[in-house]
């Protein structure tokens, strides 16, 4: 026994702040940032916290799956950019949903959705729960430098979630990690404790661009070529990859690497920018909301980031 997705839900907030608007303030121009990212706008909260974009994706999830928080057996989040250690996501939204269950999070950075999915299909073997939620939320936009253009241009503000129930959908998966934090660091503010002697980083998104770009890459493809192996499934019988949303060129890449027809890919980075932990169940929901899922359907997800850590899964939708 796995799992089945149930409904998905997702949100982001209203205001957009497109690559121009970004131009007046930033050394950089609409053309660079489209050709080298893909990303065309992005929406960035003014008032909302990572906490109630994740409520929100939450409520619709339930609506969408026709749950009623009380039957909720457990939630399960992730962000890298809550405003508060503790709570955690999870243990806002339950509070929100007026939902009774456990809550908590699991940091994996941009991979996290995959890994809370994977936690999740633990529960249901066990057969200790019979509906689960899971949310990613980010508020990017509060740990980004906003004056490193090579950072800043790439990611936006959201949250999405799915609810699941039991089922034997949840076909494979991989999780892969090689911990580090020479490529990919985002430190936390280092406190006033008068017998630290460290340093303080700045608490931003630090970001090696070209070793994470190729870090993508590699493991996009070998994490996802690995699951077609395993399962058997072609890649004509794939009806979607959603792939994280961090970069165009980086799902361009894959396209031309791995045996599933280039139509399959899905890519909505234009309009949301890279999202981390958002960014694939808000992609699943909007291909999910446009009645492009089937059920049935074979569906790869697959995430990379930091950590470095990457993940995917093959779905039946
Ligand atoms: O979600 C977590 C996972 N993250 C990723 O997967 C991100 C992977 N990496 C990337 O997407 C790309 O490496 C970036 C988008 C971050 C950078 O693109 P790049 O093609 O690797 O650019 P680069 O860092 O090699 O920089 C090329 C040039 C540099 O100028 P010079 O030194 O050649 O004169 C940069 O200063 O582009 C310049 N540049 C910009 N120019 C205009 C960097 N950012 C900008 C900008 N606007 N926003």
């Amino acid at each position: 026994m796995s799992f089945t997705v149930l409904g998905t839900g997702s949100y982001a907030p209203p205001r957009v702040v497109t690559n121009d608007e970004l131009s007046t303030f930033l050394d950089t121009s609409d053309e660079w940032i489209s050709q080298r990212v893909g990303v065309r706008q992005r929406h960035v909260c003014t008032t909302e916290t990572a906490a109630d974009l994740a409520v929100e994706a939450a409520r619709r999830a339930l609506e969408n799956s026709h749950t009623l928080p009380e039957e909720l057996d457990l939630i399960l989040a992730a962000t890298v950019s809550g405003e508060d250690v503790s709570p955690n996501i999870a243990c806002m939204v339950q509070h929100h949903l007026g939902a009774t269950c456990p809550a908590y999070d699991i940091n994996a950075a941009c991979s996290a959705f995959l890994y809370l999915m994977e936690t999740a299909a633990g529960y249901f073997a066990r057969k200790r729960v019979k509906k689960v939620l899971l949310v990613g939320a980010e508020r990017m936009s509060r740990i980004l430098d906003w004056e490193d253009r090579s950072t800043c241009v790439i990611f936006g503000d959201g949250a999405g979630a799915a609810v699941l129930g039991e089922g034997d959908n949840y076909l494979a998966s991989k999780l892969y990690t090689r911990g580090g934090d020479d490529v990919i660091k985002i430190p936390q503010f280092i406190g006033k404790s008068p017998f630290f002697q460290g340093q303080q980083l700045s608490p931003y998104v630090h970001m090696k661009g070209q070793e994470t770009f190729r870090f993508a890459v590699n493991a996009m493809c070998g994490d996802v070529k690995e699951l077609l192996d395993q399962t058997g499934i072609h890649g004509e019988d794939i009806a979607w990859v959603v792939p994280h949303q961090a970069n165009v060129r980086i799902i361009e890449s894959a396209k031309r690497k791995l045996p599933i027809p280039e139509d399959r890919f899905f890519v909505n980075i234009d309009r949301y920018g890279n999202t981390s932990a958002a960014s694939i169940p808000m992609a699943l929901d909007e291909l999910n909301r446009a009645g492009k899922l089937r059920r049935g359907d074979n569906l790869v997800l697959c995430a990379f980031g930091g950590g470095l850590a990457s993940a995917a899964c093959i779905l039946r939708w």
